[in-house]
């Protein structure tokens, strides 16, 4: 049967609204409802053994990864390593005897992924695919599949599949961190806690979606916009930037928030809004002082915090929009939701053709 947009305006809009559904049935898929713990899926590799990790993708895809190889680093201590499939696929790295690589794509059909597969598995690389379409040529070409539960995405912009994605990247890290010995059983609990929670307040974030609106109408004039973020939210900062130029057409960077005093400071003046991803936690201060910086040049800086980081950002900047308070861990699944649905308001108020942005393919599977 065909699928429709309800009673949404956009199939994006639909699927922005999908995002608790979708993580909370991809959690189930992966965490033992008894035990509360992710089950071992089967995989062509031991973690407790793996030497090393390659993490590839395209797009937003590509971001999953970025935000993945932080957590499979800091967690499960894995060596890890991330590129785009197109670069990957000609860069011919030296690869570590018994290594493994994942990929992540929402088609399973992306042309330079497949071509970065078949790379790799030249080089002994035993592969496994993360999609959410489950009789993909990816699923086929590799030797395990590990499903989202996004359901079909419709929006050629990516937005369910993304949260989904991080959802089972989330949980395989908890899972190799238990095996490599590198968290405790109370440490595995409490995060498995946290990301339980995520659907829950994905829901409230969407209900609040008003202040999100309101932030669109700031910045739907702007020539560019700059998205900063430190550590696991970097790459959401990029998911931002990402987001905002596919369906609004404004030129947007996402930017590490401490490279930013390297190159785009010389950007900041009134008419370049800084968005910053600056929950509290163990990097708050940093990124912090890097937008005060930014605010002291004259920059119009918009955080996305929580309850406890709003009132050292409130002194400086234009606007605090306050999100969930949720374990760091967690912070980039929940994040990424406010920084789509911002991209999606933009996108609205200037007109764009929102579910299929020009010159963009949902599926790119030619080189
Ligand atoms: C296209 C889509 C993006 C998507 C990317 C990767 O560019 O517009 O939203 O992130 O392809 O697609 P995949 O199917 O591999 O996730």
């Amino acid at each position: 049967a065909a699928i429709g947009k309800g009673n949404y305006r956009h199939f994006m809009e639909k699927e922005l609204h999908e995002h608790p559904a979708v993580i909370g049935d991809t959690l189930r898929q992966y965490i033992d409802p008894a035990t509360r713990a992710v089950a071992r899926p089967a995989l062509p590799f031991d973690p407790a053994t793996l030497p090393r990790l390659w993490l590839s993708g395209c797009g937003s895809a590509f971001l999953v990864c970025n935000t993945a190889r932080y957590w499979f680093e800091t967690l499960a201590r894995l060596p890890t390593d991330c590129d785009v499939a197109s670069e990957l696929r000609y860069r011919d790295p030296p690869l570590t005897e018994g290594g493994a690589a994942m990929f992540v794509s929402q088609s399973g059909e992306t042309a330079d992924n497949l071509a970065a597969m078949k790379m790799l598995r030249g080089g002994g690389q035993s592969l496994v695919s993360v999609v959410n379409v489950p009789e993909s040529t990816m699923s086929r070409e590799s030797d395990a599949t590990l499903m989202t539960v996004a359901g079909p995405e419709i929006s050629v912009a990516s937005t369910k599949a993304f949260t989904a994605q991080l959802s089972v990247m989330a949980c395989l890290a908890l899972n190799f961190a238990r095996s490599r010995g590198a968290i405790d059983a109370a440490e595995e609990a409490r995060l498995t806690a946290a990301l339980l929670e995520v659907p829950e307040h994905a829901a409230k974030l969407l209900d609040a979606s008003a202040e999100i609106e309101a932030v669109a109408a700031e910045i739907r004039d702007a020539r560019d916009v700059l998205f900063l973020g430190r550590g696991s939210l970097f790459p959401i900062a990029m998911e931002g930037a990402l987001k905002l130029k596919e369906i609004s057409y404004i030129h947007a960077e996402g930017y590490a928030a401490g490279e930013m005093k390297h190159g785009p400071i010389a950007l900041i003046d009134a008419a370049v809004p800084v968005i910053s991803l600056c929950p509290s936690g163990p990097l708050f201060e940093k990124t912090a002082s890097n937008l005060q910086e930014a605010a002291a040049r004259g920059g119009r800086i918009i955080a996305f915090t929580d309850e406890e980081g709003a009132p050292a950002l409130r002194r400086f900047a234009s606007r605090v929009v306050v999100v969930p308070k949720v374990d760091p861990f967690v912070a980039p699944i929940l994040h990424a939701i406010p920084v789509q649905l911002l991209a999606y308001h933009v996108a609205v108020l200037k007109g764009t053709d929102v579910d299929q942005p020009r010159n963009l393919a949902k599926a790119v599977t030619v080189e």
